[in-house]
């Protein structure tokens, strides 16, 4: 997600949980081949499984973007047909290419003959008028023959003109019944449901039907209710840092780390700032993070000092224990292994 899923969030998320796949926001190929490349491909080797999400339309330039994107160490590749904005229909690429099924084959046969990792499409339901359950049928059935290893569906259409792309992302009705209905009819074809999801009781409740959950702003407004996801989704013991104040402890690790990298305080600090909400002391701890976060050169002191507002037993309680029934969760970019 754009502005969101950056290095310091995704190596957040990655102290929450170790098995889900995590998302980079989109790169343009233009970015990629023309632009900072190692600015873009970025990220920590403590992301993994991470993907990189690409936007563009050429064949060739999104295969030898594909390639810097696997020299770089990313774990799939994902094609971006689901973003509406007029700045991304300008360069004829993201959801208005579901218009175009044809041309997404050969872009998508492109990046797999460039890399032997996954390549995957995000895309919509539908776009304007073209919003039947056929013609999304028609747009995997014409890309799935080029390869593509999954189907992340954004259950919504989207309209490509008068709605904003935060419109697009609220306004057009969620349809999760056409996801489930696509991978009943579509077996074979590995299918990953997105939007709306906002617990991990509902993303378990997905799973019976599609192969993968998807989850985007819940993972960024509450990115606590995360650390439920390895245990429920994935069969681990528990979490990687099982309480509240374990985490704490390895935010601090984790902020002295970006520190050496270079990072801006206040980027290193903005994905922390829904941590622990609904929690005693949560507000103050946000205030805290947000306001001195602005200005501070020492991101620790900062993250300590927000800290001394959290206060309770619910400290060293581990959350995964606490949220069996029903599991408030949110999943950044989530699925089951495979
Ligand atoms: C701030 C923001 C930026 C986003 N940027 C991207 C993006 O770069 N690529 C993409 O495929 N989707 C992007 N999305 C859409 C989300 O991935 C997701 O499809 C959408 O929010 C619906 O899922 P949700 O209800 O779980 O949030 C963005 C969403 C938000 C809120």
């Amino acid at each position: 997600m754009m502005a969101w899923t950056n290095r310091p969030y995704r190596r957040m998320m990655r102290r929450l949980t170790r098995r889900t796949l995590l998302y980079t926001e989109m790169v343009t190929t233009g970015a990629l081949l023309h632009g900072d490349a190692e600015r873009h491909l970025d990220h920590h080797p403590d992301e993994h499984p991470v993907a990189l999400q690409l936007g563009g339309d050429q064949p060739e330039e999104l295969a030898e973007a594909t390639r810097m994107a696997d020299a770089a160490g990313f774990d799939e590749i994902n094609l971006n047909v689901g973003c509406p904005s007029d700045r991304v229909q300008r360069g004829r690429f993201g959801a208005c290419l579901m218009a175009e099924p044809e041309a997404v084959y050969a872009m998508v046969a492109a990046m797999k003959a460039a890399t032997a990792k996954p390549v995957t499409v995000k895309h919509r339901l539908g776009i304007d008028h073209q919003d039947d359950y056929d013609d999304m049928l028609n747009f995997v059935d014409t890309v799935g023959p080029a390869g593509a290893d999954r189907f992340t569906v954004h259950a919504r259409k989207a309209w490509l003109q008068g709605l904003s792309p935060k419109e697009n992302r609220n306004i057009p009705p969620l349809r999760h019944d056409l996801i489930h209905r696509l991978k009943r009819e579509r077996p074979n074809l590995q299918i990953e449901i997105n939007g709306g999801i906002r617990e991990l009781a509902s993303a378990q409740d997905h799973l019976h039907h599609v192969d993968a959950v998807m989850i985007g702003r819940a993972a960024y407004e509450r990115p606590t209710d995360l650390m439920a996801a390895d245990p429920l989704l994935f069969g681990e013991a528990a979490a990687p840092h099982a309480t509240p104040r374990q985490l704490l402890d390895a935010l601090a690790e984790l902020v002295a780390d970006e520190v050496q990298h270079g990072t801006a305080v206040p980027v290193m600090l903005q994905p922390m700032l829904g941590l622990f909400r609904g929690q005693p002391g949560a507000r103050r701890w946000r205030h805290v993070l947000g306001e001195e976060g602005r200005t501070a050169r020492d991101p620790v002191a900062v993250l300590k000092k927000a800290a001394e507002n959290l206060q309770g037993e619910w400290l060293d309680r581990p959350l995964v224990a606490a949220s069996s029934t029903p599991v408030p969760a949110s999943v950044a970019a989530a699925h089951p292994p495979g």
